[in-house]
């Protein structure tokens, strides 16, 4: 299609280049996690850490995920950046198509769940709450996803859900805290994953549901946490949600 626009300006040019003729999608992207990927707090300690060349492959040092990498001449899928092995391993450090490919929605492309230039994710409060429901009662604790074409959380593996149940209705003394993550674990013998506790991926219908056994408390919380727990600097996080405890009766 693109090819025979003759005179369309080169695919390749700055995000700025754009924006006079295409005005809803460079103002969606600006506001995006792409366009500043090479700059969030969160990616910036990581790689004052790292200082690894590799990670710019994908966090683009300068222009972020920008127009020209999905519509340059090399531009890339979704897939290309979001599924990739920890270098020199074969252990998935990100592994969403993979997820998305064993689901119930492998036939919906991303792009049919994710506006590709606003692409907010896990950061759209809104939708993260839709997407997500808990309820618990007495020693039982039942997290359901809803409509997301993978596991959840997907993505970096820093991205966890944890659950925090407490004595009291105010939730200020918290007595059983559990983390939904894909964990991963570095040893003599190489990278595995040490365990892989998230909602997983829907296997038949919209809806995926994991449990577990919980102390008998009186409310809980729901939190989406982001970053390394080791970067204290610049931990982010979401409450998603709260509730009490129901009777199991
Ligand atoms: C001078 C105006 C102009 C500029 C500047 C411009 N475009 Fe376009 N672009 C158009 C027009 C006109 C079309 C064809 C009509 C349409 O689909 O909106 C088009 C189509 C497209 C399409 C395909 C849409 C489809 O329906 O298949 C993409 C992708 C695109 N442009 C990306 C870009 C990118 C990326 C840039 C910056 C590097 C850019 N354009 C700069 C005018 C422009
Ligand atoms: C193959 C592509 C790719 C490479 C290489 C890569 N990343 Fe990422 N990174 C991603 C994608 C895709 C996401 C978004 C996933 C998500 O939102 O959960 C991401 C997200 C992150 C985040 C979370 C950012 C935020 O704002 O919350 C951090 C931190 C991060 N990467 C650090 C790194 C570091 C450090 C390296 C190098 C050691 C690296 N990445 C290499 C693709 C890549
Ligand atoms: C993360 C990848 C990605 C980035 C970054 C991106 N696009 Fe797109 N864009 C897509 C995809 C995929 C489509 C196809 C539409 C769909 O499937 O929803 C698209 C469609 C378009 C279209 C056609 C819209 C239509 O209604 O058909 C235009 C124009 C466009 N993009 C311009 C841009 C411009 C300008 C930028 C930078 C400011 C940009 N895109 C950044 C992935 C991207
Ligand atoms: C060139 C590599 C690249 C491509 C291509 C790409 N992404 Fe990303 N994507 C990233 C990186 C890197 C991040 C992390 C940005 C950050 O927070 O630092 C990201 C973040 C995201 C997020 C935000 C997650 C959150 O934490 O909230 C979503 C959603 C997303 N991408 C969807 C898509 C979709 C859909 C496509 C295809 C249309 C796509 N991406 C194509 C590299 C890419
Ligand atoms: C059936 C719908 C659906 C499909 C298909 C889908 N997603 Fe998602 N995705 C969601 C929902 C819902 C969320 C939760 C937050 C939100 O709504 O953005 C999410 C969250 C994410 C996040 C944020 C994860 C995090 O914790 O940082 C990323 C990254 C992402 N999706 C990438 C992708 C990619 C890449 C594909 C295709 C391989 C894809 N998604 C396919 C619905 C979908």
């Amino acid at each position: 299609m693109l090819a025979l626009l003759a005179c369309h300006p080169a695919l390749d040019r700055p995000a700025d280049t754009c924006a006079s003729c295409h005005a809803p999608e460079s103002e969606a992207w600006r506001a995006s996690l792409h366009a500043t990927a090479d700059r969030t707090p969160a990616f910036a300690e990581a790689f004052r850490r790292a200082q690894d060349p590799w990670c710019h492959t994908c966090h683009l040092p300068g222009t972020g995920v920008d127009c020209a990498s999905c519509h340059g001449p090399s531009g890339r899928t979704c897939e290309q950046c979001h599924q990739f092995d920890l270098p020199g391993t074969s252990v998935a450090s990100q592994d969403t198509a993979r997820e998305h490919a064993a689901s119930s929605f492998s036939s919906t492309p991303c792009t049919g769940c994710h506006d590709p230039h606003l692409a907010p994710g896990a950061h759209d409060a809104e939708r993260v709450r839709a997407a997500l429901s808990v309820d618990v009662r007495g020693t039982e604790a039942v997290v359901t996803s809803h409509g997301v074409g993978h596991a959840l959380p997907t993505g970096d593996p820093f991205r966890r859900l944890v659950l925090e149940v407490c004595a009291d209705l105010a939730c200020r003394r918290v007595i059983d805290v559990h983390t939904l993550e894909r964990a991963l674990r570095e040893s003599p013998e190489g990278w595995s994953v040490r365990n892989d506790s998230r909602v997983p991926p829907p296997v038949e219908g919209p809806d995926s549901t994991v449990r577990f056994a919980v102390a008998e408390g009186r409310a809980w919380r729901l939190w989406y946490r982001y970053t390394d727990p080791r970067h204290r600097e610049v931990a982010e996080s979401l409450l998603v949600d709260g509730g009490i405890v129901r009777s199991s009766r």
